[in-house]
């Protein structure tokens, strides 16, 4: 499973590139970048303190809820997010794999110091300080996330490519596909022989490439999606279970 900003959209959470996307409010350059950030930590840190307080006013929707249940139905099934808000945790789901970090985790950015890059929870909401400081060295803190121009966590990355090309089914929900190499995943699975799904309220850079485009929201299409799968996951599990009974009359 690959999710997007569109996962989140529902929930009230803004997304990057749609009509109420960040992006056409702000320019990505002057706020989600190093740069930005050195020259004007505060303004960075008060846009993502907006957006934490907009998240934590924020529920999982039926979306969330219902890859939750898809995880809890299948051994192996891990959740590949670009989202940085939380919701997915929230919503119950575990085996998650964070590609562009967690707005609720911060790291120290003094270098070179004992705690550099040390990354500890800032779950505090709204911020009392801004910009907040590393509470060892007093440093800036940094939101733990992946800004332009940075590389992805390489554990988060390897992972995310391990499970991609080893996958026999992805679901690709809510995102443009438009930014790398999170977009490069679904075209991994679909080379290593997956099966790959995508479910968006519009057409995407990948849609004449993987198997079958669902067109809707996530709230809407996502439950049908877990309650068919999880059904015939059901009775592929009692055929199987018990053949002669579900095999064909003689
Ligand atoms: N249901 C399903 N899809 C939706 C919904 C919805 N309710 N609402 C919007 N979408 C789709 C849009 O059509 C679009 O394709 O979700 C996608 C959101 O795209 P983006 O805003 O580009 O978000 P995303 O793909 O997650 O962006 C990738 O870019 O800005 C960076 O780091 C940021 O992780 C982010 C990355």
């Amino acid at each position: 499973m690959l999710t997007g900003a569109g996962v989140s959209q529902e929930s009230g959470v803004p997304t990057f590139r749609g009509e109420e996307g960040l992006w056409r409010q702000y320019r990505a350059e002057e706020l989600a970048t190093w740069q930005a950030f050195e020259t004007d930590p505060r303004l960075v840190w008060s846009w993502y303190d907006y957006r934490r307080q907009l998240v934590s006013d924020s529920e999982p929707n039926a979306a969330h809820l219902a890859i939750a249940d898809l995880e809890r139905g299948f051994d192996g099934f891990t959740l590949i997010t670009q989202n940085t808000d939380g919701l997915h945790e929230r919503a119950g789901s575990e085996a998650i794999v964070e590609l562009h970090g967690n707005i609720w985790r911060a790291r120290c950015t003094r270098e070179p110091c004992a705690c550099y890059q040390t990354v500890c929870e800032l779950t505090e909401n709204p911020l009392s300080e801004i910009p907040p400081l590393c509470a060892e060295c007093g440093a800036l803190l940094r939101p733990d996330v992946v800004w332009y121009g940075e590389p992805l966590p390489m554990d988060a990355y390897e992972r995310s490519h391990v499970v991609a090309s080893s996958c026999e089914a992805m679901l690709v929900v809510g995102t443009s596909a438009v930014v790398h190499p999170a977009a490069s995943l679904p075209l991994v699975a679909k080379h290593a022989g997956a099966f790959v799904v995508e479910v968006n309220t519009a057409y995407t850079p990948i849609s004449a490439l993987v198997d079958a485009t669902l067109l809707g929201r996530a709230g809407d299409v996502m439950p049908e999606v877990a309650s068919r799968v999880l059904e015939a996951r059901g009775e592929a599990e009692r055929a199987s279970a018990d053949p002669v009974s579900n095999s064909a009359p003689a």
